[in-house]
């Protein structure tokens, strides 16, 4: 059973796939909190309604980004879990946390790592002119976006997409692959040696 919180800043769709996949019996888990640093996040109401413990760390009450993580830390700890998975939260975490948290933290990005890293990510995919994009969900390492890859899901960019119908049809795919790649996860299918990642039984893709 993989205790998991959440950390979110918005709309917290990847957060309701996965408690789909919880309440579906794909996923042997439990989310034990969520977790944001914006008090309007979607995601804080969706944990509230199904009465997961819902946080709010308020950036602002923090001393810099150092406190804040400390106090993000110290919640993180007093709840208890077994990794923490980003699910489109805004802010970066520093090392202190990342050491401190010791276990694993995962992240899922809207396209194919090492392809356009960041926060515009479907709009840069388009711009360049690439064929296939995607999903990546990676462990979280000091840098924006560059830690090992685990899993990654392609998805076709067709000519008349818009960066809406891109990362609609990216999102769809990362529902599906953060989910999976939690499950592989709770069943210690996941190993890792410096940057790569392999996942026993098969895996990596969907
Ligand atoms: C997703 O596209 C995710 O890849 C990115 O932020 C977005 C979060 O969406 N990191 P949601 O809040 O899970 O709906």
């Amino acid at each position: 059973m993989l205790n998991i919180i959440v950390l979110a800043s918005g709309r917290g769709s990847n957060l309701a796939a996965i408690q789909e996949a919880i309440e579906k019996g794909e996923l042997p888990g439990q989310i034990r909190a969520v977790i944001s640093n914006k008090k309007e996040a979607v995601a804080l109401a969706f944990a509230a309604a199904k009465g997961i413990p819902a946080l709010w760390v308020n950036p602002k009450e923090a001393d810099g980004r150092l406190g804040y993580e400390r106090r993000l830390l110290k919640a993180v700890e007093e709840i208890g879990s077994d990794c923490l998975v980003l699910a489109g939260y805004m802010l970066m975490l520093g090392s202190e946390f990342i050491q401190g948290y010791g276990k694993p933290i995962l992240n899922i990005h809207p396209a194919l790592l090492p392809a356009f890293p960041g926060g515009a990510a479907q709009k840069d995919a388009l711009a360049y002119g690439v064929k296939y994009s995607g999903c990546t969900v990676h462990f979280v390492d000091e840098g924006m976006d560059t830690g090992p890859i685990i899993a990654q899901t392609p998805v076709p960019v067709l000519d008349d997409d818009d960066e809406e119908a891109l990362t609609a049809r990216i999102l769809a795919e990362e529902h599906k692959l953060y989910a999976k790649v939690l499950s592989w996860l709770a069943q210690g299918k996941i190993s890792r040696q410096g940057r790569k990642v392999t996942v026993s039984g098969g895996g990596s893709s969907l």
